[in-house]
């Protein structure tokens, strides 16, 4: 696992969005798995940025979202389509078509998300996997006891994520409590991770999913699993971490390799 504690979580965004841009620059046809949530929007405005000012193309790039809530109506505003649409997809040039969500329509919502796992697979795999975590430790809406092994389902959502989101629905308006996410067995397959966390809130789920044991009661903690993680995290978050100066050593010679051309 790579943690690096950054000065802020807009050098976070800034590291994040140019390992993002490096891999898309080897590889045209990136698979990006996206997030959702207030954490990966530093990274959408860049990625924004990078295609206004410098032209940067994601025309080839295929895009699979990482989960959508389940009851809402098409275009709702706290939809996960809507935020992406608002965040990245209107302001860059992947083509609709390209565009991949967990279904939440079907009829049969068993078999349409067996449909997204193949999509994926046809797609040839997710390279680069961007992630928050909620104060519970979920990844995707893997809330906690969300086995290991999980691929795309229908989840219901854990009381405490309903009331960490309660603050974006108004007064009487009815809040989604299920949704379709990526397991964690769909989440570990992509090649690379780059999970963000910032600020104290997130700084428990932050050290159960480093430091603590495996467990599905912090779903954050299968990312030990993966051979490729990072974790761009900030003094907030990373206020728990009992090797918070190991993690800081480790960048510290990262850098210095870096400068010699060794990495
Ligand atoms: C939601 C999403 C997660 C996200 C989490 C944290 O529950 N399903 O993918 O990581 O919120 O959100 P935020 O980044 O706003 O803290």
């Amino acid at each position: 696992m790579r943690v690096v504690v950054c000065r802020d979580a807009d050098e976070g965004a800034e590291i994040a969005t140019r390992e993002i841009l490096a891999e898309l620059e080897r590889k045209p046809d990136l698979v990006l798995g996206l997030a959702t949530g207030s954490t990966p929007i530093g990274i959408y405005q860049r990625l924004v940025a990078a295609h206004r000012a410098r032209g940067v193309s994601f025309a080839r790039v295929r895009t699979f979202n990482l989960d959508e809530y389940y009851g809402l109506p098409p275009g709702h505003p706290q939809s996960y389509r809507s935020f992406m649409e608002a965040h990245l997809f209107g302001g860059i040039d992947v083509p609709p078509e390209n565009i991949h969500f967990p279904p939440t329509s079907e009829k049969s919502i068993v078999a349409a998300c067996a449909r997204h796992e193949a999509a994926i697979r046809a797609a040839g795999g997710i390279d680069v996997q961007i992630l928050g975590i909620g104060t519970n430790g979920h990844i995707g809406f893997n809330e906690p006891t969300s086995s290991l092994a999980s691929r795309t389902r229908l989840k219901t959502l854990a009381e405490k994520t309903v009331r960490d989101n309660a603050r974006f629905y108004p007064e009487g308006e009815k809040q989604p409590t299920l949704a379709a996410t990526l397991g964690i067995g769909t989440i570990l397959d992509s090649r690379r991770i780059l999970l963000q966390a910032f600020g104290t809130a997130k700084a428990e789920a932050v050290r159960r999913s480093v430091e603590g044991p495996v467990s599905s009661m912090w779903p954050g903690s299968a990312l030990q699993l993966h051979a490729d993680v990072t974790f761009l995290l900030d003094e907030g978050s990373a206020s728990e971490l009992s090797l918070r100066d190991y993690f800081r050593r480790v960048r510290e010679n990262e850098e210095e390799l870096r400068r010699r051309g060794a990495l």
